[in-house]
């Protein structure tokens, strides 16, 4: 292809009405040009310039996104004037005046990290703040980790967790060597952003079963049917803890069967978690299944995301750890891999955010800072089975209709409630109580001060739709 002409600047002679160039060729002498409309024509488009190139990107061709549902339920609950409001969307951690809380230990380490002579703003190596990526590898894998040990697990700094699974799709989807590629499998439900995050990068979505609506609780004999039917080498999406949307977690029972089935089927396991230590109030327990699973000799990969359990949601810090298999090129793969996101992470941020590792970093390299992490964890997930107790108490006091016990059995931030879309939308009509249309509400946005109304509004449209 030849390379577009120079532009070639066109000025005026000192006969204005003369239009010279430097270059000849630049007004073809054609006699039409010599009429006065369109020697005007042409004055015209040299003195403003040629028309604009048509334009690709229009209205016509581009189709405008559907809203995220979240957002526009922000917006909406924003909006409203009602005093008795009240947002049970947020993904985010509320205190008891449902304000966003900054963990007193984080307030620390910010303080340190201002006083600091030694910190700067330089750009973080591609894989992240060092002694962030291992701590954040021992806090998850436990740091007596058969994997850390033998030096088969490689970590890179992530923007948050939601880069973290972004660059562990992207990794699969460029890497895997099966033929053809397998598919990811999501649970049904799962957080809404698995989807595009999978299929942006170009890895076909499957489906297991998860939730049981009878129950409200995990369908397991339909997770594992849909496990064993998976093709040999699928890769299975998990999370960690705290499931989001569901709130139902496994049982270490369950757990043990799910990777049986995995193991017969030779599947690999990619864990999402966000919420390690948020859940339970203990760090060891929410980790307790993918340690597991590396015991049994899985190789597997994992998004971690610091959002939650640290309160950093904006700070973006997370990580992404590949572990490889145990065996005799253990080592050698995991260097392999390693070099390989380098590149992908290069060419996607480059350098990871410095700030929320920094925090992050003292935090979990700091036994005392670390022990007043652990009462925070243990302050955000008490008040959250506070709130849980409370509305299960409420509605069983109330006699509201349906059981009642999924609300205490379901963890984390998260409860699928079992109420309705046309429910749901009474709640936010009649009520002022913002929830996404699948019934999940988020516990943290309940407090002391606004259970009573909520179960009362719960109990109303229950009864009026029963
Ligand atoms: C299951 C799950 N994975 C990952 C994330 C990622 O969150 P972030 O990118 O804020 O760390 C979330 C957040 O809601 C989540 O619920």
């Amino acid at each position: 292809m030849s390379p577009p002409p120079p532009h070639v600047p066109q000025t005026f002679s000192s006969d204005s009405t003369s239009l010279s160039s430097s270059s000849p060729s630049s007004l073809p002498p054609s006699s039409s040009s010599s009429s006065p409309l369109n020697r005007l024509e042409s004055i015209k488009s040299h003195i403003m310039g040629s028309p604009s190139p048509a334009a690709v990107f229009t209205a016509a061709a581009i189709a405008a996104a559907p809203e995220d549902p979240l957002f526009g339920l922000m917006a909406a609950y924003r909006q409203d004037p009602s005093p008795n409001k009240i947002d049970l969307g947020i993904g985010a951690y509320r205190d008891d005046n449902a304000k966003p809380w900054i963990l007193p230990v984080v307030k620390k380490a910010d303080t340190a990290i201002h006083n600091d002579p030694a910190v700067n703003h330089e750009y973080l190596p591609i894989a992240g703040l060092g002694a962030y990526t291992s701590a954040a590898q021992k806090l998850v894998l436990g740091a007596d980790s058969p994997a850390i040990r033998e030096k088969r697990v490689c970590t890179l700094q992530s923007i948050s967790g939601t880069g973290a699974v972004h660059l562990g799709g992207l990794f699969l989807a460029k890497f895997h060597p099966q033929r053809p590629q397998p598919q990811i499998y999501l649970s049904n439900p799962t957080w809404a952003n698995h989807h595009q995050i999978f299929s942006n990068v170009g890895l076909s979505i499957a489906q297991y079963p998860y939730f049981s609506p009878q129950t409200k609780g995990l369908d397991l004999d339909g997770m594992l049917a849909a496990l064993r039917a998976a093709p040999r080498g699928s890769i299975i999406l998990l999370h960690a803890c705290a499931h989001n949307p569901t709130g139902v977690d496994p049982t270490p029972e369950q757990w043990q069967q799910i990777a049986a089935v995995m193991r017969e089927q030779g599947h690999f396991p990619f864990f999402d978690t966000a919420y390690q230590g948020f859940a339970s109030g203990d760090l060891a327990r929410d980790a307790w299944a993918i340690r597991y699973f590396v015991e049994q000799g899985f190789e597997l990969c994992i998004a971690q995301s610091f959002a939650k359990n640290l309160g950093l949601y904006g700070e973006r810090a997370g990580a992404f750890h590949f572990v490889s298999a145990p065996g005799a090129d253990a080592v050698e793969s995991s260097q392999h891999v390693a070099s390989q996101l380098a590149i992908l992470q290069r060419s996607e941020i480059s350098n990871p955010p410095a700030y929320g590792a920094r925090i992050a970093s003292l935090i979990l390299n700091d036994s005392q800072l670390f022990a007043e992490w652990e009462a925070d964890l243990r302050t955000m997930s008490g008040r959250i089975q506070e709130m849980r107790a409370g509305l299960r108490a409420r509605l069983e006091e109330r006699g509201t209709p349906g059981a009642w016990n999924h609300i205490t059995e379901q963890i984390g931030m998260f409860s699928f409630t079992g109420l309705t879309e046309p429910q749901v939308k009474v709640l936010r009509d009649q009520w002022h109580i913002y929830m996404t249309k699948n019934g999940r509400i988020s516990m943290a946005g309940l407090n002391t001060h606004n259970l009573d109304y909520f179960a009362e509004a719960v109990d109303s449209v229950v009864r009026e739709t029963a």
